[in-house]
């Protein structure tokens, strides 16, 4: 990773809770390629949040290859950034420890993804799902992190690590720098093809509204070819046709056509027509990250080899935060 100091930092992660969806590609990972001449970016595995739902090993395990293997199959080289597994930096769980003691009950009791998912999983309401933002403001504060890419469902998650830093900060002096959100100039939010006003998630149950990144051609524009739509039958950007302004999304995403454009393609054609091409033009924007993706899986000693790397590197920069955070509450340095 070239070291510039004027270059800001950059952290973002994602939960190896399912696989890697379209959704998750053109909304973050394929923004993050952007950004890697530009900020020194570290981009995690966040696994030690995906264990605040019951999760088989096994299934934790593939996630946990399959997608940091797709990080790289997206393009983010690793070269130029730090890509590690939040669990091989000690120093997440640590600070985490620390930050727990500089946040309110009624914060955290006040978090809308916690209400969310405690009640979708009121049989498991564990204390780690109840701190789970703290372990986030965790994996950005110990970066010195500028700024954090993340959907409209992370913001509260990031005022809370704002707020944490401050509050930290207002004891001790100037320890945690504050991070910022940052909105990529074309992000695209992408939501299910069965359930147009959802986001497409990796819980999303109907597996029809998600296109996974690893979805054979065939899947993927039977998965289109299924997708809901009006009773207009005229391809343009509007209110309430949810279903076709998400596969206009989709793809100019992966297009790279403006709305407009793509109006104009699709004057007088029905929507079987349109739902095709843009199952065929994803399947062909996939197909290049697919084949990157078998070769690298394929290759464990080459993954091992970067993962070892992103968590050296990841782990001698959080040290130098976790020392003086140590340090300023009065713990005794370590001989
Ligand atoms: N909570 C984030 C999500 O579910 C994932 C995440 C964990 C994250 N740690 C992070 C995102 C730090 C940004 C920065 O999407």
């Amino acid at each position: 990773m070239s070291e510039t100091i004027a270059k800001k930092t950059i952290l973002s992660g994602i939960k190896p809770t399912g696989s890697l969806n379209l959704g998750g590609y053109l909304g973050a990972v394929k923004n993050w390629v952007a950004l890697q001449e530009d900020y020194n970016c570290l981009y995690m595995l966040a696994d030690l949040h995906a264990l605040t739902i019951r999760i088989d090993p096994a299934v934790l395990r593939k996630n946990s290859m399959e997608l940091f293997a797709l990080y790289i199959a997206c393009g983010i080289d690793p070269e130029k950034n730090l890509l590690f597994f939040q669990s091989h930096v000690p120093q997440h769980a640590e600070l985490s420890w620390i930050l727990n003691c500089y946040t309110m009950f009624g914060e955290l009791n006040r978090m809308t993804q916690f209400k969310d998912k405690s009640a979708k999983n009121a049989e498991n309401i564990n204390a780690g799902l109840f701190t789970y933002p703290v372990l986030m403001a965790a994996d950005i504060l110990l970066y010195q992190s500028d700024l954090v890419p993340v959907g409209e469902d992370q913001r509260q998650h990031l005022e809370l690590a704002r707020d944490i830093a401050t509050r930290y900060n207002g004891v001790y002096g100037d320890v945690f720098k504050l991070p910022e959100g940052y909105t990529p100039k074309v992000g695209a939010r992408i939501m299910s093809l069965t359930n147009p006003t959802h986001k497409m998630s990796k819980s999303e149950e109907d597996e029809n509204g998600t296109v996974n990144l690893l979805d054979n051609k065939d899947a993927i524009i039977r998965k289109f070819k299924r997708a809901v739509t009006d009773s207009e039958t005229c391809v343009r950007h509007a209110e309430g046709k949810d279903g076709i302004n998400n596969l206009m999304s989709i793809y100019s995403a992966v297009t790279g056509k403006s709305f407009e454009e793509i109006e104009k393609e699709f004057d007088g054609r029905g929507y079987g027509d349109f739902k095709l091409t843009v199952g065929e033009s994803v399947a062909e924007c996939l197909a290049p990250v697919q084949q990157k993706y078998n070769d690298l899986i394929s290759d464990k000693a080459q993954l091992e080899a970067i993962y070892k790397r992103g968590a050296e590197q990841a782990g001698y920069m959080a040290m130098k935060t976790l020392r003086k955070v140590y340090k300023k509450v009065g713990l005794i340095p370590r001989a």
